[in-house]
This record gives structure tokens, sequence and C-alpha cells, in this order.
């Protein structure tokens, strides 16, 4: 088969799932990943023919597809502040509105000449984690999970990225202090209410871990309250706590924080102008 066949199958396979734009970005993504070309080789190569087993590798990334898993758990790997990362089905994929927290952690904290003691709550692919230790190469960064599979994953991430992090499985809930004063501390944690459910894609539901997503109906800010609790006391003075928040629950989290004693809480809109990060100060 040549390649613009291949082209003309996955047009035909996927369309009525997805729109043209994005099947065109799947099969250039695949073709990247499994034919090591750009879009401009792609062009280049109409008529080139494919072996059996490219075929093969294809035709099973296009059932996959076709199954709506995420293009990023069939390739293995996504790209998160502009650096690789590896994901798979233990590790939720980043966000972009997660990037946008990394930013404004940075933008406050970049030109800072201190050496910084971090830690991320919750770092899944180790994402947060990592590309603040890449911004931020004197800080001494550190990162938990729960999931002992995604923190083997989120060390592997460090590593290719080529950054220092130190990272454990530990539940946070089950913890009753952090090892020790940090300036900032930094989490996304699970913050979808089950009610929230009915509203997502079966692409999130079916494939992406439920222990990274979901939290329950009656006390949806459970982690952020105990992650809360824990950083007023591991907070150095003046050190800063930032959240990616629930959209629909910005103005519970301030009440929250604000009860807990932080100060200078500042909530953030993310690109779709909404409420998605939030900042706090221990003074
Ligand atoms: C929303 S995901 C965030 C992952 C990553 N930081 C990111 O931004 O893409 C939440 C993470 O919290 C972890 N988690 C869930 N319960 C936890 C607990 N009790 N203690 C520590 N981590 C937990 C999950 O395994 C998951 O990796």
């Amino acid at each position: 088969m040549k390649l613009s066949q291949l082209k003309i199958n996955c047009t035909t396979q996927l369309q009525g799932m997805y729109d043209r734009e994005e099947i065109h970005s799947f099969f250039y993504l695949l073709c990247d990943s499994f034919l090591n070309y750009r879009r401009f080789d792609v062009s280049m190569n109409h008529d080139r023919l494919l072996s059996k087993p490219t075929i093969a590798r294809f035709d099973s990334a296009l059932a996959r597809l076709q199954a709506q898993e995420p293009i990023q758990y069939i390739l293995g790997c996504t790209e998160f502040y502009g650096l690789p990362f590896q994901v798979n089905k233990h590790t939720l994929i980043p966000r972009p509105e997660t990037e946008e927290l990394v930013d404004w952690i940075l933008s406050h904290v970049q030109n800072q000449g201190a050496v910084l003691d971090i830690l991320d709550i919750g770092t899944g692919s180790g994402c947060i984690a990592v590309a603040l230790a890449k911004n931020l190469p004197r800080a001494s960064i550190s990162a938990l999970d729960i999931s002992h599979k995604a923190i083997a994953l989120a060390k592997e991430n460090a590593i290719n990225n080529q950054v220092s992090v130190s990272f454990s499985d530990q539940d946070i809930l089950d913890t009753k202090s952090l090892e020790k004063k940090y300036d900032v501390i930094v989490s996304n944690p699970p913050y979808v209410r089950q009610q929230e459910r009915k509203a997502m894609h079966t692409n999130v539901l079916a494939y992406e871990p439920s222990n990274a997503l979901f939290v329950s109906n009656e006390d949806p800010l459970l982690f952020y309250r105990k992650i809360a609790q824990l950083a007023k006391v591991s907070l150095k003075a003046n050190g800063w706590l930032y959240f990616e928040i629930n959209e629909y629950l910005s103005l519970e989290m301030e009440s929250l924080l604000d009860e807990i004693g932080f100060m200078n809480i500042e909530i953030k809109n993310d690109f779709r102008a909404v409420p998605r990060m939030i900042k706090c100060q221990k003074l």
C-alpha cells in the first residue's frame, strides 16, 4: 500500500468521529512516530510503498482512535511546556491549562536569586515538576504521587529531560507532615466531581486514570483542604501555594484558603477566560 492510500484510509475510517483538521493532525502525528516523517516528508513520499509491519502499526492505531483512545496514549508521548513527556494509562495527559499554571509560577519566581525549594503534589507524569526543574536549574524540586506506576514514569521523564527531581510515592491524604520547608508548593490534585462525569467525553472517562480525576460530590475540596493545611505548616515564611482548580469552585477555594489563614489570595483565569488557578501566600 502507498502512503497516499493510507492517508485516504485514515480519513475514511475516522470521519464522522473526528473533524477533518483533527484527522489530518492524527495522520501526521502517526507518520512522525512510525515513519519519522515530518509534514514535508509526507508530501514528498506520497508514492512510497509501506511494509506490512508498518501498515499493521497504522491499522492498530486507527482501531484505537476509532475506540476513542487519546492519541497521546497511542503514541505513548506528548509535549508539555515545550518538553517531551511519556504518558501511559497510569498518568493523566498533561493539559494546556496546567502549562499556564507552570508559566504563572515561573513568572513569579524565575528572577529570584535564591535557591528555591519546591514541592509538586500529585505529580502524575511529572510534567509540572520537570518543567519547573528545566526552567529553574538552581531549584531543589521534589514531587510525590500515590501511584508508584506514575512515579516510575515521572522518573523517566525527568531523566529524558535531563533534570533532577526527587520523587516519592506517598498518599497525601495520609500524610501527617511534609518532609521539609518549601518556598513553593504546587498541586493539580483530583478535582472533578462525580456529578460532572456526564459532561465528559469517552476519551477521558474510558482511558484516563479515574483516581487522577475524580472526587466525591460531597467533599470536592478534600485534597485542597489537606494540602493547604500541610502547606500552612511547611511553607517557609512568605512562601507560596499554587493550585490548579475546578472552574466551578473558585469562590469556595478562595474561602477555604482564607479560613486556613493564607494571605494575598489571587484567582487567575485560563486562556478560555475561566478561573482555573489560584495562589496564596503564607506570611
Ligand atoms: C489531576 S492529576 C495531575 C497530574 C499532573 N500533576 C498533571 O498536572 O498533569 C492528579 C494526580 O494526583 C494523584 N493522586 C491522587 N490521589 C492522591 C493521593 N491521595 N496522594 C497523592 N497523589 C494522589 C493521581 O495519581 C494523579 O497523578
